[in-house]
Formats: structure tokens, C-alpha cells, sequence
């Protein structure tokens, strides 16, 4: 039996979706509902360097990404946040596979560098790219925040609870 469980362990599909989810909207969520259909664990990887001004820290957004997914029926899928190297987070957690999601075709050659280069730094790790659906793939965290801080609705985009986040930091009331 035990041989049973060690053999699962080691072929069980291990993916990391990594980001700095500044914070994390449905176009993000949607990528991980389909990264958890296809592999048996899904790790969200939270970035902690990001050459990005972030809104909120990461361990905000650790916590934020946790309770939408405490809210929702997704059982293979865990938070981490992560320092240094993807590549080094990736080895640590055994989880070869990153993923990614495309929106656009302007996405393309960012991720396709960024990809070509984790490969050449530990040719085990390899990057799926997932597009985004037609209802997410013109969402981005840094739009999401402008429509907040102008009094814009937010509601297509985010969780009500990512709304709800967004308005306490800006002081707006709801
Ligand atoms: N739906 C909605 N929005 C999406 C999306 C989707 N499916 N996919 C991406 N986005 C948006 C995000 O909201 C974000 O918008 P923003 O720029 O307005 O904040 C943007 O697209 C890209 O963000 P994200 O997917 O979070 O990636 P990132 O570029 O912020 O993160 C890391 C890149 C963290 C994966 C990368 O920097 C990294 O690996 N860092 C660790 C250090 C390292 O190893 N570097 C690699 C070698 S240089």
C-alpha cells in the first residue's frame, strides 16, 4: 500500500501558477479553475519581488487569494507566497509546470521570454499557456485599482470580497 501512495505521490501533476496578483481578479481565478481541471495539484504563487508598486503586501494578497479559495469548491488548489527565483519556489515545491495565462497577443512575447528563460535556468521546469476567456482577457490588476480609486464599478472583475478589500484601502465607502 505504501509503495501504492509513494507511487501516486511521484506521478501526481504538481503546476504552479505564479503572479503577483495585485490583486487577484476573476480573469486570474478563471486560469486557476482550468489549471485545476487539468493537473492534479495547483499551487498559487505569490510573488513577494515584484518590480511592481503593489497595493497591497503580499502577504494581504496570500490572504486575500486564500479566502476565494476557501470560498469556492476548489479542493487541489493551495496558496504560497515565494521570494527569489520562480524557478528555485518551483524546485522546492517539486511542481515542474508553470502556468500562465494569455490574454492578448501583447502578452505573448513577455511570456514567451519569460518562459524561454526559467527553461534555460532548470530545463525541467516547462510553461503552459492558457488563454483567457472572451469575459477576462481585457481585465488587469492595475485597471481594476484605477476604476476602484475613481468610484468606478468594479463588480465584473472582482470577487465581492476583492471589491470589498480594494474599497476599505481606498477609504471608499460602499
Ligand atoms: N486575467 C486577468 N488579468 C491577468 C491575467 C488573467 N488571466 N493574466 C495576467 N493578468 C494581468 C495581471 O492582472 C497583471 O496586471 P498588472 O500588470 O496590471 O498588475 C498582469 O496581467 C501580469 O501580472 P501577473 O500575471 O500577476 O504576472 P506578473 O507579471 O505580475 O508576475 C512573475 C510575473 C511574478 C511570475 C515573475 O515576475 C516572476 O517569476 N518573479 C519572480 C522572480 C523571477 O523568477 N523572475 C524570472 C526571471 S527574470
Amino acid at each position: 500500500m505504501w509503495t501504492l501512495v509513494r507511487v501516486a505521490l511521484m506521478t501526481s501533476k504538481k503546476a504552479i501558477y505564479p503572479g503577483t496578483f495585485d490583486p487577484i481578479t476573476i480573469g486570474h481565478f478563471d486560469i486557476v479553475k482550468r489549471a485545476a481541471n487539468i493537473f492534479d495539484h495547483v499551487i498559487i504563487g505569490v510573488a513577494a519581488e515584484s518590480t511592481k508598486k503593489t497595493l497591497f503586501s503580499v502577504q494581504e494578497r496570500a490572504e486575500i487569494i486564500a479566502e476565494e479559495l476557501k470560498n469556492s469548491a476548489l479542493q487541489n488548489v493551495s496558496v504560497k507566497l515565494f521570494g527569489g527565483l520562480l524557478i528555485d519556489f518551483a524546485a522546492q515545491e517539486s511542481a515542474f509546470t508553470i502556468v500562465r495565462g494569455l490574454r492578448a497577443a501583447s502578452d505573448f512575447e513577455y511570456e514567451f521570454q519569460l518562459s524561454y528563460i526559467n527553461h534555460k535556468m532548470n530545463n525541467k521546469i516547462e510553461t503552459v499557456l492558457l488563454p483567457a476567456t472572451e469575459n477576462s482577457h481585457y481585465i488587469s490588476s492595475t485597471f481594476v485599482k484605477e476604476i476602484v480609486r475613481l468610484g468606478g464599478d468594479i463588480s465584473k472583475f472582482v470577487s465581492t470580497d476583492v471589491e470589498e478589500r480594494l474599497k476599505k484601502k481606498f477609504k471608499i465607502n460602499s
